[in-house]
């Protein structure tokens, strides 16, 4: 009852235009009948669960989802960015198991329509034209690859990003537990894990808080304080942004609440919809590239036998002296970073004769 009253009140809002200034809150557990309220550009759409589906696991698209009214962030008259608190749920669904990519950010901007963003390590908040001139946004980014350009931690943190993709301010993704320990949460692990952002006016402290449950951590996991009056013009708007690159995810919203008069409620978890996408489809994937794997090493191994078989038939002739290629053939485990890192390259420099396989 509550909820049809909120959506028939924002339904409203968002045709009349005309009070908008007194936006104060709105929910939304699930986006099946959003879509009037919400400005969708890029890939981003809708899908029949009632997920956004900012962008599919397709290289180098960009997505958004802005609401569809702007928030007024200050008093009239005033320069002070007022307090607000949001709450969301996400999802990360890697084209193959944890080699995902670029990520997500929420982002408050003085436009909802970011056509002209770059994807991969932009997010689809930036383009190359706007770089550097301090095109004032605001952003929380969940990122799941490294870019040495922006000096990120990882390829799985938390980074308040302000008028910069260089992070003021990061930490690897996770959650901290009553008793302080920190969890660590892998973003791209095609679980849904709700974001909490509070921003507090007079303590200027920016608190970001995230956990796999529907309730709210006691304790943040990231906090930095900062005065958003300079960033924050007096009507921005709100929404979500994602990108991919040579690595690839499909990146979802589930579910969003928002609010400039309070705490923003959290989301209860199993209430939300389904995260799309059939596992068929993943495994299917998942078994094409394990055959064209296998296919490859099988090459590899023939080749190399063929080589081998050279040397031994020298090597009877030569007596036992052991060859220099012995030795650089000893056991050498690869880091999951080495192994990402080369994938990267892979796809970037040796996918056209690798797909001829
Ligand atoms: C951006 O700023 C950097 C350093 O401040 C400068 O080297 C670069 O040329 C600038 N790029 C553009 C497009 O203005
Ligand atoms: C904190 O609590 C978790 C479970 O609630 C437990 O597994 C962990 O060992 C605790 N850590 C410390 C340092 O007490
Ligand atoms: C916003 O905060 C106010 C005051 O605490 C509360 O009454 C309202 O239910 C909240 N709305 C949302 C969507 O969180």
């Amino acid at each position: 009852m509550a909820q049809t009253f909120v959506f028939i009140w924002l339904l409203l809002i968002c045709f009349t235009n005309l009070v908008s200034s007194l936006t104060q809150d709105f929910s939304f557990v699930g986006f099946k009948r959003a879509a009037p309220n919400l400005i969708l550009t890029g890939v981003t759409e809708i899908a029949n669960t009632g997920a956004i589906r900012l962008t599919t696991d397709t290289q180098r698209v960009i997505g958004h989802a802005f609401y569809c009214l702007p928030i007024r962030f200050k008093p009239t008259g005033v320069n002070r960015a007022l307090s607000f608190s949001t709450s969301f749920a996400i999802a990360m669904v890697p084209e193959f198991v944890t080699l995902g990519g670029h990520g997500l950010a929420f982002a408050i901007t003085s436009t909802p329509d970011l056509r002209g963003s770059l994807p991969s390590q932009y997010l689809g908040l930036l383009n190359s034209n706007i770089v550097n001139f301090s095109s004032h946004f605001f952003a929380v980014e969940f990122d799941t690859v490294r870019d040495l350009e922006f000096e990120d931690i990882n390829d799985n943190h938390v980074g308040i990003d302000i008028n910069s993709m260089e992070s003021s301010s990061s930490t690897p993704a996770g959650y901290i537990l009553a008793n302080s320990t920190k969890k660590e949460l892998f973003l791209d692990g095609g679980r849904v894990i709700q974001a909490w952002i509070d921003y507090d006016s007079i303590k200027k402290m920016l608190d970001v808080k995230l956990s796999p449950f529907s309730e709210k951590p006691k304790l943040y996991l990231l906090s930095y304080i900062v005065d958003l009056s300079s960033v924050l013009g007096d009507e921005m708007y709100v929404g979500f942004s994602a990108s991919t690159g040579l690595l690839a995810s499909s990146h979802y919203i589930l579910g969003w609440n928002f609010n400039m008069s309070g705490e923003a409620w959290s989301l209860s978890l199993p209430s939300l919809p389904r995260i799309p996408g059939s596992i068929k489809k993943k495994k299917k994937k998942i078994s094409g590239l394990i055959l064209r794997v296998s296919l490859l090493c099988s090459l590899l191994i023939i080749a190399g036998l063929v080589v081998a078989s050279l040397f031994v038939g020298k090597k009877v002739k030569d007596e036992d002296r052991v060859e220099e290629w012995e030795l650089d053939f000893g056991p050498h485990r690869f880091s999951y970073r080495e192994l990402k890192e080369s994938y990267e390259w892979f796809w970037g420099q040796g996918a056209s004769w690798f797909w001829w396989i």
